[in-house]
């Protein structure tokens, strides 16, 4: 059987006069057409940017060619295990020459300059949330990155659920005039740094954030938001683990829907985390992290679960996006994400400072 391959560099100009190309590889096996795969870099290669090669293992045009993690162990057995090269520093796999794309897994906390330097080599970037502590520093990357014109991702994954595309369908005609908030657990298990409020940036921002982005997808934009956080002795027995316990906050949306969000990270034997919208005549409920749905309105109650893997799919859309140029395959940008950020900082803040946070978005684009 002859395969025969057909190699495309295609220059585009980003927004900034940086030129980006685009190698496309076509082949050819007895009239079947294959592009070639998109060649990934992970970083940071902890729980999540393990998740992440799992995933991208399964999507049929990805291959995860370099990982790096600060922990040189950790990047050698991972690369072992997966047959990757294991990079010594974060520009050496930016610089390889190997990586189309690259998906940043190393804590908010530690991610100076990568986004930035990758974006500069014309590397495609997927961040996870959050994506970062400090929300002047995320906007100028946001910018760096929309100007540089690379495809970019936030590790929003919820959005990818098969349950919550019919939530949005379903709110579409549909506004909410009261929307619930709740993400209760326990640290306990979490990363040391997780349950360190200065490196996590809190649960508002490390954790809810997963659920304050939902309902900026499903109902639109924040306007005020008013926070409380618990100030009673942290349930922890560790010195160290400083994450506050407890928040609970109020908020009003662009729509003119008004809210209310309760979180905590002191609950062992409990935990769950969900939004519900409350209209006239309808309940729409996403619980278990969005993989559940129920909807009550005048055809009686109905639930139904996600039949999709949200890490898999949200892999595949990056994946493709990168290999087709397409940006719109990615429900969960880079700039759309910073919105998401602003609203937990402004959590964060309005219960740090006992103040009313008005959100302004004059410097964010989606
Ligand atoms: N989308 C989600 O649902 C989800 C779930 C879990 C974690 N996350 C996010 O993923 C990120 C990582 O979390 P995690 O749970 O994997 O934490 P983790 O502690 O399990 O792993 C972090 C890894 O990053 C490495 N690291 C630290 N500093 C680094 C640096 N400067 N350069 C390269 N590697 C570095 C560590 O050695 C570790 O291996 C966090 O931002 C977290 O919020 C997202």
């Amino acid at each position: 059987m002859q395969t025969k391959r057909l190699c495309v560099q295609r220059l585009a100009a980003g927004k900034s006069s940086i030129l980006l190309v685009y190698r496309y590889c076509i082949y050819w096996d007895e009239g079947v057409e294959q592009r070639m795969k998109v060649r990934i870099g992970v970083i940071g290669v902890g729980g999540q940017g393990k998740s992440h090669i799992d995933k991208l293992l399964q999507v049929e045009n990805a291959e995860v060619a370099s990982v790096y993690d600060v922990n040189r162990e950790t990047a050698e057995r991972v690369a072992r295990e997966i047959g990757a090269t294991a990079a010594n520093s974060s520009d050496e796999l930016l610089d390889s020459g190997r990586i189309d794309a690259v998906i940043i897994c190393a804590p908010q906390f530690a991610r100076e300059g990568l986004e930035e330097t990758a974006a500069a080599r014309g590397i495609h970037l997927m961040a996870e949330k959050p994506l970062g502590l400090d929300l002047d520093t995320v906007r100028a990357k946001a910018k760096v990155i929309r100007e540089a014109g690379v495809i970019h991702a936030a590790g929003y994954c919820l959005r990818y659920l098969d349950t919550v595309q019919r939530a949005k369908k379903y709110l579409e005609s549909r506004p909410a005039h009261m929307i619930q908030v709740h993400r209760i657990g326990s640290a306990k298990n979490w990363p040391k740094w997780m349950r360190q409020q200065h490196l996590s940036g809190g649960n508002m921002v490390a954790g809810v954030t997963h659920q304050i982005d939902l309902v900026r997808f499903l109902g639109g934009e924040f306007r005020q938001m008013s926070a409380q956080f618990n100030r009673l002795p942290h349930h922890s027995k560790d010195p160290e683990d400083t994450i506050i316990d407890s928040g609970a906050a109020a908020f009003t949306m662009e729509s003119g829907s008004i809210g209310t969000i309760g979180e905590s990270v002191a609950s062992l034997f409990y935990s769950n985390a969900e939004v519900n919208f409350i209209g006239y005549d309808y309940f729409l409920q996403l619980s278990s992290n969005g993989t559940v749905m129920t909807i009550v309105d005048e055809n009686g109650s109905r639930t139904e679960k996600a039949a999709v893997n949200m890490m898999y799919e949200q892999s595949k859309a990056f994946v493709d996006a990168v290999a087709n140029n397409s940006q719109e395959l990615v429900l969960s940008s880079y700039t759309d994400a910073v919105r998401t950020m602003a609203v937990t900082i402004a959590a964060t803040q309005s219960a740090e400072d006992q103040t009313l946070f008005t959100l302004q978005y004059d410097d964010m684009q989606p």
